[in-house]
């Protein structure tokens, strides 16, 4: 995802900091301090400005969810986005934070305190999927979507996709038996080498469709922010639903 740098990006994640997740290390084992329950956890991997986890969280309450986003001025929207749904405030003129009760907090102060009801079920963390995921331990996540990643079209970068055997392998470990994979694209390549990778791994696919948008299963979808604009060019979008069969 290309965009402008943000201004003070560091320090407007800093005073949401109760939203992210910081140490990968201990991350399951502290779950209850992190979440106010330990409600099966899914992952979304590349969140981009995070519609897609709000609206999962919203309309799916009862899972922790954390999203996981490589860019940090693409991460600070994503937990802006969320605080603002959450009615955790807003940003202040002067680049801070004021919460509801109207109290401006600056940049560079140190994270502001929210109860847990408004913190919500979702957590963020700014870094890349394969060196968070690999600190998870076997068979603790839910379920793992990934929306949209990019296509890493040019010859000899197929082992960056995020749906490459190794990512299988590793998302397979962490994920439970059972435990299942949603990934959409409107990239077609794309999309084919992820059923042939499917087929190489643990998973066995559950479902596809190379048209999302007019099928049964658009009813449920939460679409993102990628989606919203292909769609709108007259792109199809592609969606599967692996199941782990370790
Ligand atoms: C094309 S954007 C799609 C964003 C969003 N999922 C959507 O559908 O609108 C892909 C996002 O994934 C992030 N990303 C790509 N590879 C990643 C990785 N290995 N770990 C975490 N984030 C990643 C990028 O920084 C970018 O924000």
């Amino acid at each position: 995802m290309r965009m402008k740098k943000k201004k003070f990006a560091n320090e407007r994640l800093q005073l949401l900091g109760e939203l992210l997740v910081t140490d990968f290390i201990g991350f399951i084992e502290d779950r209850d301090d992190i979440y106010d329950s330990i409600a099966p956890l899914r992952i979304e991997i590349g969140c981009g400005k995070g519609d897609f986890i709000k609206g999962k969280s919203v309309k799916e309450p009862d899972y922790c969810y954390l999203a996981i986003e490589k860019i940090l001025d693409v991460c600070v929207l994503a937990v802006e986005n969320y605080a603002k749904s959450r009615n955790m405030g807003d940003l202040a003129s002067n680049g801070g934070w004021q919460t509801r009760d109207g109290v401006v907090h600056p940049l560079g102060s140190e994270s502001i305190h929210f109860e847990n009801e408004e913190l919500g079920n979702v957590r963020f963390a700014v870094g890349d999927a394969k060196d968070l995921i690999r600190y998870l331990p076997d068979n603790s996540v839910d379920s793992i979507y990934i929306n949209f990643c990019d296509p890493w079209s040019k010859k000899g970068h197929t082992k960056r996709r995020l749906t490459y055997i190794e990512f299988l392998k590793m998302y397979s470990r962490v994920l439970k038996p059972n435990g299942r994979l949603y990934f959409k694209t409107d990239n077609r390549p794309l999309f084919d080498f992820s059923l042939e990778e499917i087929e190489k791994s643990p998973f066995t696919l559950e479902y596809h469709t190379f048209d999302l948008h007019n099928s049964e299963m658009n009813s449920e979808n939460i679409e993102t922010e990628y989606e919203r604009n292909f769609s709108a060019k007259g792109f199809s979008i592609n969606m599967l639903i692996a199941k782990n069969n370790k």
